[in-house]
């Protein structure tokens, strides 16, 4: 058997065996305004409440200030955690663009290995086009997967895809992909959040379309009747 962390999503862990294998590295895919930022933010503060340091890194989606800005309104965003650096930030958009998509990797790995962080999100990975081939970045995210992997972290990537384009190398190499998709259902005018657990490895999971609701208080997962 292996070790699990809880994702901290409420609803979710059930319908996960109690949590992601770790470690591990999940996807999250989702067009724009699904709570992919709010799923991997609440999972960090979460586990951060544990007791777990825990490193959000932002590419170059946004800038750090605006992403606090922002998530500092949920319930979930303690700032004391920030403050005592159980939370931290850090923003990667720079040293991307100044050393380079292979640089930026060894970096995030750096990074993990100084902090000991538990969890980190990377929100986005935004690599892909920045490597002369696919082979080339196929070669890398191996490397930089597998070095994860070794250091004991869970890792949540962001990614900006639509669940329609997922055949990408990155949902075959990763360890789990979960889609958020904002969706009408029997209403026409209402669009709902909804999350489905498309692969976890090593795990039973439900396969159902689970009802999101997303709130002040962050992400509640339920199981839909
Ligand atoms: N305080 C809030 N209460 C309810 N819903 C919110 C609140 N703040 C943000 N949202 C919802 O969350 C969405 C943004 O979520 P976010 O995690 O940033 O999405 P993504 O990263 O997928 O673009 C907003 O478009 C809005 O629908
Ligand atoms: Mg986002």
């Amino acid at each position: 058997m292996f070790e699990r962390l809880p994702s901290g999503i409420p609803g979710l862990d059930e319908v996960i065996e109690g949590g992601f294998p770790f470690p591990s590295v999940i996807l999250v895919l989702g067009e724009p305004g699904t709570g992919k930022t709010t799923f991997g933010m609440q999972s960090l503060f979460w586990g951060a409440k544990q007791g777990e340091t825990n490193i959000y890194m932002t590419g170059v989606a946004e800038p750090v200030f605006m992403v606090k800005k922002f998530m500092s309104k949920f319930d979930f965003y303690d700032e004391e955690l920030v403050k005592s650096g159980k939370v931290q930030f850090w923003d990667l958009g720079t040293s991307i663009q100044t050393m380079g998509p292979k640089k930026a990797l060894s970096t995030i790995a750096d990074v993990v290995r100084q902090t000991k962080a538990q969890r980190i999100v990377i929100d986005p990975l935004p690599l892909s086009h920045l490597f002369a081939s696919a082979f080339d970045y196929r070669k890398y995210l191996y490397e930089f997967l597998t070095a994860l992997r070794n250091l004991n972290v869970l890792t949540t990537i962001i990614g900006e895809k639509t669940p329609a384009s997922i055949a990408d190398i990155e949902a075959y190499m990763v360890d789990g992909l979960i889609f958020l998709e904002l969706k009408t259902l029997d209403n026409p005018l209402v669009y709902k959040n909804l999350m489905r657990v498309r692969k976890l490895r090593g795990t039973n999971h439900s396969k159902d379309v689970l009802s999101m609701e997303l709130s002040i208080e962050g992400i509640n997962v339920f199981r839909m009747e």
